[in-house]
């Protein structure tokens, strides 16, 4: 069946989620970051994922604001940064506003010209996701922008995947679903979508009962995933 829908998940597949901790980083005046950023980075995103899969698993459902909050303060912690609120206050208020990838709005018009619909499908809160849609300017390239909070649950939770249908009424096959996080479009293999993983980092696939669909080194060969 050919697509007729490709959705996206949003922080580190169209947003560069280590864009905060690098850019704080390049400031003056969070030189205390110049040599941890990276590790910084990292403990955060994985903390952030770690806390929105338990909350997802025992029932206790916060939104993404807060698990990216307490995962911050975690790696903040970690780096022997905790206490800096300066710090935390630039690198919360850079979460807003990161930067896409760089072949993100190319890509999107292409999918856009060809005539397939588009969209986010993410973890974040409607309004933390307005904003980075905003900022990098790519709201007159996506229909519509889904947010988990309208089921109340994170992913993979498949009610998350669920809002795809209900948006707009295509079958499962017509999606392609897009992620740089392999348990995501491992999991979205499961649902019923064709996937295809963004593994920038080189990574190992993910041990899952699903494995993605299509593996790629970036978004570029999107429109073409999507028959264009
Ligand atoms: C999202 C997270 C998983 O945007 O990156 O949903």
């Amino acid at each position: 069946m050919p697509v007729t829908t490709c959705v996206f998940d949003a922080y580190g597949t169209l947003f560069d989620v280590a864009a905060a901790a690098r850019q704080a980083a390049a400031e003056p005046d969070f030189a205390q970051l110049s040599d941890t950023w990276p590790a910084l980075a990292e403990h955060w995103r994985l903390k952030q994922l770690q806390y929105t899969w338990l909350r997802a698993v025992a029932g206790a459902h916060d939104d993404f604001w807060k698990v990216t909050q307490d995962g911050l303060d975690w790696a903040l912690e970690k780096t022997g940064l905790h206490g800096d609120a300066a710090l935390r206050e630039r690198l919360l208020a850079l979460y807003w506003e990161l930067e896409s990838y760089a072949e993100v709005p190319a890509m999107l018009h292409s999918l856009k010209a060809g005539g397939l619909q588009t969209a986010i499908l993410s973890n974040g809160s409607p309004d933390m996701l307005q904003g980075a849609v905003t900022s990098a300017g790519i709201a007159d390239v996506l229909d519509d922008t889904l947010s988990v909070e309208a089921v109340g649950v994170f992913k993979p939770n498949w009610r998350v995947y669920d809002l795809v249908e209900k948006r707009f009424g295509c079958a499962k096959e017509e999606v392609l679903f897009v992620s740089s996080n392999g348990w995501d479009a491992g999991c979205a293999t499961g649902y019923g979508f064709t996937t295809a993983w963004v593994n920038r980092g080189g990574d190992p696939v993910d041990r899952l009962p699903w494995t993605p669909h299509h593996i790629l080194d970036d978004l570029s060969g999107i429109p073409r995933l999507a028959g264009l």
